[in-house]
C-alpha cells in the first residue's frame, strides 16, 4: 500500500469506530494516536517523503491527526452520556443528552459583518474564479511583467501544482493540459475587474473571497486567507469619500471612537496608494504586541483606481474617476476576537471554533 491508500484506510476506520464504553474509548485513542497508534504510524512515515512532497502530505497527516482527535472526543463524550449498556432500569434524574448544535466560523462571522457595513451604503457583492488567469489577476491591474509578485515565490501556479501526480484529487488529463498562466487568485481584486469590464460606471461592489500566496506558514502569515476588496467607479469620485467610506466602515466595525489615518504607499493598479491604519483596539493606543508598540495596527490598502486600469477594463478615465481598498478578514478577526495565531483559524479544533457565537460579536 502506498501512502495515500494507508492514509485512506486509516481515514475509514476512523469514521466507521464505535465505542460505548470508556476502556473501549481509550483503545481507540492507543489505537490510533498511542505510540505504535496508526496514525503515529503514518506520522513517522512522513520523515520517507521526499521534500518536495512534504507541504501536501504535510497537511494531509495533520487532517487525519485532527480527524482521529475529534473522533476520539466525540466517542468519549457519547460514551460519558450513554445509558450503560446493561442496566435496565430508566434513570428518570439523569441529565438529558445535548446536541452539538455548531456554529459559524470566526472568518464568516466577520467577513459577514464587513459584507453588512457595506451592503447598508448601497454596495453590491461581487464574486468571482479562485483559479485565475493572468489578465485578471495582474495584467489588467497594470502589474509590470517583471513586477516580484508574479515570481513563482509568491504565486501559486496552477500549471506548477498539476505536475504533481501525487497531488489527491488532479487527474492526469489535468496534468497533460497544458493550463497556461492561470493560477490562485493572489487577491480579489481580480474579482473587480470583471466586474469593470462586464458592466458600466456607477459601479458600486465589494468582493469577498479566499486568496492565495506563496508563505511560509507561521502564526503570523498563511498561504490562503480571506479578503474583503470594494470598488467604487463613478463621475467625479474623489479621494475625500474614500477616506470618508473608510472612515465610516471602521466606526461601524470597531466603535464611534475609532480612528484612522492613511499613509502614502504603492500599489500597481491605484494612484495615489494608501495604507489605512486604525488605533489599536486591543491596547486602546498605549502600546502592545499587536501593534508594535506603536498605537496604529494597519487595517487595509487603499487609493484611486489608476487610470490605466480604468482604461485596461473599457472604463474612459477622462470621464470617470474611483477608489479601490482591500483588507484581510483574519487581520480584522484578530483586533476583535484577538486571536494570536491565524493557524488556529485552519485547524477546526472545535474547542476553538466553539468560541465564536454571531451574538458574542462585540461590534
Ligand atoms: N489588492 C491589494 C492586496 O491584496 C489590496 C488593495 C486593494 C490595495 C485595493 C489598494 C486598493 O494587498
Amino acid at each position: 500500500m502506498n501512502l495515500k491508500e494507508r492514509i485512506e484506510a486509516v481515514e475509514a476506520e476512523i469514521a466507521a469506530a464505535v465505542a460505548t464504553s470508556p476502556e473501549a474509548v481509550e483503545a481507540f485513542r492507543v489505537g490510533m494516536l498511542g505510540r505504535n497508534g496508526k496514525v503515529t504510524a503514518l506520522l513517522d512515515a512522513f520523515k520517507e517523503v521526499p521534500a518536495e512532497e512534504k507541504r501536501v502530505w504535510g497537511q494531509r497527516l495533520n487532517q487525519l491527526k485532527n480527524a482521529a482527535r475529534v473522533r476520539w472526543e466525540e466517542l468519549k463524550a457519547h460514551a460519558e452520556t450513554a445509558p450503560a449498556e446493561k442496566s435496565s432500569e430508566v434513570d428518570l434524574t439523569r441529565p438529558a443528552l445535548t446536541e452539538h448544535t455548531g456554529s459559524l466560523h470566526p472568518i464568516s462571522i466577520v467577513r459577514q459583518r464587513i459584507v453588512d457595513v457595506f451592503a447598508r451604503i448601497g454596495y453590491t457583492v461581487s464574486q468571482g474564479p479562485e483559479v485565475e488567469d493572468d489578465h485578471h489577476n495582474f495584467g489588467a491591474l497594470n502589474f509590470p511583467a517583471d513586477h516580484p509578485a508574479r515570481d513563482m515565490q509568491d504565486t501559486f501556479f496552477v500549471q506548477d501544482l498539476v505536475t504533481s501526480s501525487e497531488v489527491p484529487g488532479v487527474s492526469s488529463s489535468a496534468v497533460e493540459n497544458d493550463a497556461g498562466a492561470l493560477a490562485l487568485r493572489t487577491h480579489t481584486s481580480s474579482v473587480q475587474v470583471r466586474v469593470m469590464e462586464g458592466g458600466e460606471p456607477p459601479i458600486r461592489t465589494i468582493s469577498p473571497g479566499r486568496v492565495y500566496r506563496n508563505e511560509a506558514i507561521s502564526a503570523r502569515a498563511h498561504c490562503m486567507f480571506h479578503q474583503v476588496e470594494g470598488l467604487y467607479v463613478d463621475k467625479g469620485v474623489s479621494f475625500a469619500e474614500l477616506k470618508g467610506t473608510l472612515d465610516h466602515f471602521a466606526k461601524s466595525m470597531f466603535g464611534p471612537e475609532v480612528k484612522i489615518r492613511l499613509r502614502p504607499s504603492y500599489f500597481p493598479f491605484t494612484e495615489p496608494s494608501a495604507e489605512v491604519d486604525m488605533n489599536c483596539t486591543i491596547c486602546g493606543g498605549s502600546g502592545c504586541a499587536v501593534c508594535k508598540h506603536s498605537g496604529w495596527v494597519e487595517i487595509m490598502g487603499c487609493g484611486m483606481v489608476d487610470p490605466a486600469v480604468l482604461t485596461n477594463c473599457g472604463i474612459d478615465p477622462e470621464v470617470y474617476s474611483g477608489f479601490a481598498f482591500g483588507m484581510g478578514v483574519e487581520r480584522v478577526a484578530q483586533l476583535i476576537y484577538r486571536v494570536p495565531d491565524l493557524r488556529l483559524y485552519w485547524e477546526n479544533d472545535v474547542r476553538f471554533l466553539d468560541q465564536f457565537t454571531v451574538g458574542a460579536f462585540r461590534g
